[in-house]
């Protein structure tokens, strides 16, 4: 044994079984280990073949990310390579779990790789905001040719062991014991030595295409991994791999990566839930769904994409067959794009029973109500279900804002109520915001997040305020947003401003996707709530009266053709009317003053978020506004961001923000956010 490496014999073939728990991350240790294992079976002339295996879940998942913010402790995993690549006897790669990262690139070094069914390979490091750095991006185009190394690279992809052996990325699939199979391949060709990088690279067509793919919209790093790929085998291998190398050290410690990391760990750190909670999930293998509008058909499909029976009720027929044929189609399409194969597509429609009648919920494990979003029906449905549903069953509800207290007041079983809100189209967004209500039970709680895990999504726990985390924070951004329309810009130039800061869509392209009849609505039966000193915004009100409803009137913020978005005069016209009739004189906002405007209104309210205890942590924040929002990942998230800001700075835009906003606004204290100042990198 050596260190994290331990080193066991098969006749004349040598193990080393890799073994740093919990998926053998290439930590300094991992690599010092490998590289005295290494040194020792080479120097051993009885040892005629090597197979490198990991113990436990997986091969490598990678070099060890929370080592990548300080100075990489010799040997780094080049050299590591490099020293299986120098010697004399045969190393064979045994994979199963994950092979990814440096994990994949230290396969990539040996002469042969075999994995298990089930195995993932691949380069995932441009999702942390860096290139492969082990020779990845030198090797794998000698193997899969450059244009599909530049697809796998550049979207960071996750390769299964059968496409992976197709592409050439392993060389065979393990029909028996891995380990055995490793031993018995070794023992066959010792002797041989097959080195990857000593390989040509083939000439492969849709070079260019895959250029023009993978560089749309493409962040820095991933320009630079295209161009690394690309001097694959047209410069000096040493050449083409201390190049890489240096870029890779270079992005390793840039703040864009930095940011990346942080994401990285908060989903992990959010996908725990509370800390201190210490109940484990029920077993829910029996799902109910009521209501199938848009949330429970996609909510449905979700649950039987996870390969799980569903229960789908509703109240109105014709709604149930929408919602049976919106399921038949969402499943379809995940059978066209391959993430489900024929058999999972026919069990998947096996597992759907619908029903009008509630008491088809009796048998079900847990039940997620998705009807109107109207306290009364929620009510009435949830006193309903008392003598229904399992006493031990768990009851969750999808409400955006509604008071998951007043529904669980409804019931004879408080404590089994829980929030659990989807975001559209929920068997695709990957974010679920578990809701702790008032006598929400730690069973209950564990169980939303055992349900979450196991239908693929990114749990994050939220206090039972109005909107929760995300709703509630993107309220503020958009009446911030509001503001600025009212103050003298137009949709477009805020739309158009906060996307180039880095958002999927600018706020008004989302409210006309989304539909602004709906916000509307609440904004009318709210009215009375509404403090009347508060700044108020009619635009969308007046847009409302107009008919403009959004994308599927054809118009709402902006005009539709063809589907695409037009500014549209009319819409300008009444803004500037709403802007006179409040005696504003209008003034041209500077385009670096509205994304500051706008992260100044998420900043305040994500502090007050997190000092309500609404969220648990402040990476939780970043988690949500990451994966639900459209906001920049590679910013790290709004807190994230706002960590690396000049704090006077943003100081000053939130008291400008206060000012903007009038009385309403309730100034929060950034330093529960972390924001001192000392985070900038
Ligand atoms: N470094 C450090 N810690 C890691 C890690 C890594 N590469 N990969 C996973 N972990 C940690 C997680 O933080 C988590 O820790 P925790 O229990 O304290 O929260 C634990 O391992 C288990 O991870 P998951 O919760 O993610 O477990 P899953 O089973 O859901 O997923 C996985 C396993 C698929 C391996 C997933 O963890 C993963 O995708 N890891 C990252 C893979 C990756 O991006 N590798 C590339 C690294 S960069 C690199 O290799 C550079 C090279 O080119 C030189
Ligand atoms: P929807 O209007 O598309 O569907 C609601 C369905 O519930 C309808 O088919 C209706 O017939 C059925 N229904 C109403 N009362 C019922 C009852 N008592 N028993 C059985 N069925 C009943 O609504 P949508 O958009 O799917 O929203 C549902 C819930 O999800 C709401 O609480 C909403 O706030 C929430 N939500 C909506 C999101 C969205 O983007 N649409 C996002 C996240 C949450």
């Amino acid at each position: 044994m050596t260190g994290q490496v331990h080193i066991e014999r098969e006749r004349d073939v040598a193990v080393l079984v890799i073994d740093n728990p919990p998926v053998n991350a290439g930590s300094t240790d991992v690599r010092r280990a490998l590289m005295a294992a290494i040194a020792t079976v080479t120097a051993d002339a009885d040892v005629k073949g090597a197979v490198l295996i990991g113990a436990g879940r997986s091969f490598i998942a990678g070099s060890d990310i929370r080592e990548f913010d300080l100075p990489l402790a010799p040997p780094e995993m080049p050299q590591v390579i490099a020293a299986i690549e120098a010697a004399a006897i045969p190393f064979v790669a045994a994979l199963h779990g994950a092979a990814l990262g440096g994990g994949y690139e230290l396969a990539l070094g040996c002469d042969w790789r075999l994995a298990a069914p089930g195995t993932v390979v691949g380069l995932p490091e441009t999702t942390l905001g860096i290139i492969p750095g082990a020779g990845g991006t030198q090797k794998l185009p000698r193997l899969v040719g450059r244009p599909r190394a530049i697809d796998l690279i550049a979207t960071g992809a996750r390769v299964g062991a059968d496409e992976a052996l197709g592409l050439g990325m392993i060389d065979a699939i393990a029909t028996g014991d891995l380990r055995q199979d490793a031993v018995a391949l070794a023992a066959r060709v010792a002797g041989q030595k097959r080195r990857v990088i000593d390989m040509a690279v083939p000439d492969a067509p849709g070079l260019d295409e895959a250029i023009a793919r993978a560089s749309r919209r493409a962040r820095p790093h991933v320009i630079h991994a295209i161009d690394c790929v690309r001097m694959a085998g047209s410069v000096a291998a040493a050449d083409g791999l201390a190049q890489e190398r240096a870029l890779f050290q270079t992005l390793r410690i840039a703040p864009e990566a930095r940011a990346l990391r942080h994401i990285f760990f908060a989903e992990r750190d959010a996908a725990r839930g509370h800390p201190d909670r210490a109940a484990r999930p029920l077993p829910v293998d029996r799902f109910g769904v009521i209501g199938s509008g848009t949330m429970g058909a996609g909510i449905a499909t979700a649950i039987l994409l996870a390969g799980k029976p569903v229960v789908l009720i509703d109240s109105d027929a014709a709604a149930l067959d929408r919602g049976l044929a919106a399921i038949t189609a969402a499943l379809e399409e995940a059978l066209r794009r391959g993430k489900i194969d024929a058999a999972k597509a026919q069990a998947a429609r096996a597992n759907l029973t619908t029903s009008l009648d509630l008491a088809a919920l009796s048998a079900c494990d847990l039940v997620i109500e998705a009807v109107f979003e109207d306290l009364d029906i929620k009510r009435d449905l949830v006193a309903r279900l008392d003598a229904i549903l399992r006493p031990d069953a768990i009851l969750a509800t999808n409400t955006s804002y509604l008071d998951i207290d007043a529904m669980a007041a409804a019931t004879s079983h408080p404590d089994r109520v829980i929030g659990m809100h989807f975001f559209s189209p929920a068997h695709i967004m990957k974010l679920l915001e578990i809701v702790r209500a008032g006598q929400s039970s730690d069973l209950a709680m564990a169980t939303g997040f055992g349900v979450a895990r196991m239908l693929g999504k990114q749990p994050v726990e939220a206090g039972n305020s109005f909107g929760f985390i995300g709703n509630r924070i993107y309220a503020a951004y958009r009446a911030a947003c509001e503001f600025m329309l009212e103050d003298g810009a137009l949709p477009q130039d805020i739309d158009a401003a906060l996307q180039e800061f880095g958002f999927a869509m600018g706020p008004f392209a989302v409210a006309d996707l989304s539909g602004l009849d709906i916000a509307w609505r609440m904004r009318r039966a709210r009215a009375h709530l509404r403090d009347p000193a508060d700044r108020y915004v009619d635009i969308p009100d007046r847009l409302c009266e107009a008919g403009r409803f959004g994308r599927k009137t054809g118009a709402g913020y902006y005009r539709y053709e063809d589907g695409k978005p037009r500014p549209d005069p009319e819409v300008e016209a009444m803004i500037l009317a709403a802007s006179r009739d409040r005696g504003i004189a209008r003034a041209p906002l500077a385009k670096g003053d509205i994304p500051w405007r706008a992260m100044a209104a998420i900043v305040n309210e994500a502090a007050h978020v997190l000092s309500e205890g609404v969220a648990i942590r402040p990476g939780d924040i970043d988690v949500v506004l990451v994966n639900g929002y459209g906001f920049p990942r590679w910013t790290g998230g709004p807190v994230h961001w706002a960590r690396q800001q000049d704090v006077a700075a943003l100081t000053m835009a939130c008291a400008r923000a206060a000012r903007m906003t009038g009385p309403g606004h309730v100034p929060a204290d950034l330093k529960v956010l972390g924001i001192t100042g000392d985070h900038r990198s």
